[in-house]
């Protein structure tokens, strides 16, 4: 397909954290996929990892970290723009714009800054509670509009965004008259893991570093945290724990297809070992990371290649940010530097 029949697709991630295979499985490998199809545009969403508590020089480490795993996994600069989002900035000026013609109302509807203010109150009762994560969708919309992206590849837990950033799009064209298409998500059956040593929970960073396997984690933690892994706790009634479903899971989606099956079966005849289950598990994780590491340390040795990219990335961005926020601000009444004439 010719690059200019593709359609465009924008997702991004938050620098938050570092990546685990939760992660990887759940949302980047189908990023890497989708280079396949369409235009890609992918950005480490910065900006938005600011509305939550945060030190400055971490976030700043963070960020570059996050674009090199993503590089690591198989996001190719070559072929898609991955870029560093608060290197953009017409990102916060069409959200300035998105805010002016989205409701108070419609953001108070938004459960994610509900649930997010119940985490930050229960680590801290006194935390601050932003402006910026309550207008985080806000921001969300402007990422992909300034694109004009039509396809965002998300997780469900994103999907209430996303309704919203077709009302401003729709708001925007009521008010200014049409020019945005209002962007629709591209859900892909992909795996949840669990925490491999709370299997009730999604596995995340945030839970501790039992629970989860990072992308990059070095062969024997990976074998010790998988070989720990619980498999028994809450076992319901009829049918395989989470904690045993989560490990096939991870067999599954690292392409094990047939020690899936294997093990299925021996679950199904009542003899299946855990122990051999978790080596099989353990294996194929090393497998796995062990080429991601190879890739991501030849990518950190070259440090002015990083550097060099980053730029890169954010100037192709701009250029069509840009052009696309001075077609918003001729359209919204806005002053464009450098035009003169009414
Ligand atoms: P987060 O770091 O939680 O903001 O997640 C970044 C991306 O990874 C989102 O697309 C999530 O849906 C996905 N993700 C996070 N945790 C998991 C998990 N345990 N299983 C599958 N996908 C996940
Ligand atoms: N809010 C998303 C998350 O927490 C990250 C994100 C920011 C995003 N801007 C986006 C995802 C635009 C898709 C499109 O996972």
């Amino acid at each position: 397909m010719n690059i200019q029949d593709r359609k465009r697709v924008f997702s991004g991630i938050q620098p938050t954290s570092v990546m685990h295979i939760g992660n990887y499985f759940g949302a980047v490998q189908n990023w890497v996929k989708l280079q396949d199809q369409y235009e890609c545009i992918y950005s480490v969403v910065d900006l938005h990892a600011m509305t939550i508590p945060y030190q400055p020089e971490q976030l700043f480490h963070n960020t570059r970290e996050m674009l090199i795993d993503l590089l690591a996994c198989g996001v190719d600069p070559q072929r898609s723009i991955v870029f560093i989002q608060s290197m953009v900035p017409e990102h916060m000026e069409l959200a300035w714009v998105f805010n002016c013609v989205t409701s108070y109302g419609e953001l108070t509807r938004m459960t994610q800054f509900k649930d997010k203010t119940d985490q930050l109150r229960a680590g801290d009762k006194d935390a601050l509670i932003s402006a910026g994560l309550f207008n985080y969708p806000i921001l969300q919309a402007a990422d992909i509009l300034v694109y004009k992206a039509e396809f965002v590849p998300v997780g469900k837990d994103q999907e209430q965004h996303l309704e919203l950033s077709r009302n401003i799009a729709e708001r925007f064209n009521f008010q200014y008259g049409e020019y945005f298409v209002p962007p629709q998500p591209l859900f892909t059956d992909l795996p949840k893991l669990l925490s491999l040593a709370d299997p009730t929970k999604k596995m995340s960073k945030s839970l501790g570093p039992k629970h989860f396997i990072a992308l990059f984690e070095e062969e024997d933690v990976v074998r010790k945290k998988v070989m720990s892994a619980v498999t028994d706790s809450g076992q319901p009634a009829e049918g395989m724990s989470p904690g045993v479903a989560n490990l096939i899971e991870i067999l599954k989606a690292c392409g094990k297809l047939e020690a899936m099956a294997f093990f299925t079966e021996q679950y199904h005849q009542g003899g299946l070992r855990y122990k051999d289950l978790k080596e099989s598990v353990a294996d194929a994780l090393v497998e796995l990371i062990s080429g991601f590491r190879v890739k991501r340390t030849e990518i950190v040795s070259n440090r002015d290649y990083i550097q060099r990219l980053e730029i890169e990335m954010a100037d192709k961005a701009r250029a069509i940010a840009s052009q696309v926020m001075r077609e918003v601000r001729e359209r919204s009444g806005m002053h464009n530097y450098g035009r003169i004439n009414g």
